[in-house]
């Protein structure tokens, strides 16, 4: 049986303050005690150290939202995978569609950066995803299946347990307009299919796919409840432990 995983993309939000608040309220409510699903949070680079201290004795995991391919050296303004190791992370977002598309990452920059966290041991939530008139020229599954094919290029079977894929329609993300369950769903199943020919039936049966682009208390019954959706990245709504517990309940029911 798949864990689902309920990820917190905190993208560029929180302050110190804001963030320890955050952290402390998800141990307090939720997640404290919780094995049937796995919680991540992903800070901003600055309070990575500072959530790591914090999560210390729970079951929530950190995760950073970006990382660099190279170990060390004149990358200015770079973050290498060791770097997030070293302050506690145990995961990095990579291909993000803000990082494609406001930062112009390729493919083969992603599959770069895949290669280097697997061997640092950092986990790997690998994004992708269509825009919007990419789905309605029909062209969902050839940009998905263009995606896996550049990201993952190399990567063994036997990594792949390291490797969470997250589903997140373009426009979907931070919208308002969240993909139907049988919309996540199909790119789901297709996702798993895709897994299944690449590598073999075990790793497609192990990979956790998660679904991400405004999940909300509301929406995430639904969307969890779905065969191959294994969990949720959550942007906005992982901003607030209002919002962001009865996700990972969500999770948590998924599975009972
Ligand atoms: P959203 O963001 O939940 O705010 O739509 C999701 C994401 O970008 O990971």
């Amino acid at each position: 049986m798949r864990r689902p995983i309920i990820a917190g993309n905190w993208k560029m939000n929180t302050c110190r303050e804001s963030a320890a608040a955050l952290i402390d309220g998800l141990k307090g409510e939720a997640a404290e005690s919780r094995s049937d699903v796995e919680v991540i949070v992903c800070p901003p680079f600055p309070y990575l150290s500072l959530a790591a201290e914090k999560v210390a004795g729970s079951c929530i995991q950190v995760g950073g939202q970006n990382a660099w391919h190279e170990d060390a050296g004149a990358f200015t303004g770079e973050t290498s995978c060791q770097m997030l190791k070293d302050v506690g992370c145990q995961w990095v977002i990579l291909g993000h569609s803000e990082r494609r598309q406001i930062n112009g990452e390729s493919d083969s920059l992603i599959n770069q950066k895949t290669h280097k966290a697997l061997s640092t041991g950092l986990g790997v939530i690998l994004c992708v995803g269509e825009l919007l008139e990419q789905r309605e020229a029909d062209q969902t599954e050839a940009v998905l299946e263009e995606q896996m094919t550049g990201g993952l290029a190399g990567v063994t079977a036997e990594s792949m347990a390291n490797v969470v894929i997250a589903y997140e329609p373009v426009w979907a993300i931070g919208t308002g307009k969240v993909a139907t369950d049988e919309q996540a769903e199909a790119a789901h199943a297709f996702l798993r299919s895709w897994l299944e020919k690449r590598f073999n039936l075990d790793v497609a049966a192990a990979t956790r796919i998660l679904y991400g682009g405004s999940v909300k208390p509301d929406n995430a019954a639904g969307l969890l409840g779905q065969p191959n959706v294994d969990g949720a990245l959550v942007g906005g709504a992982s901003l607030k432990t209002e919002l962001f517990i009865p996700i990972i309940q969500a999770g948590a029911a998924s599975v009972a």
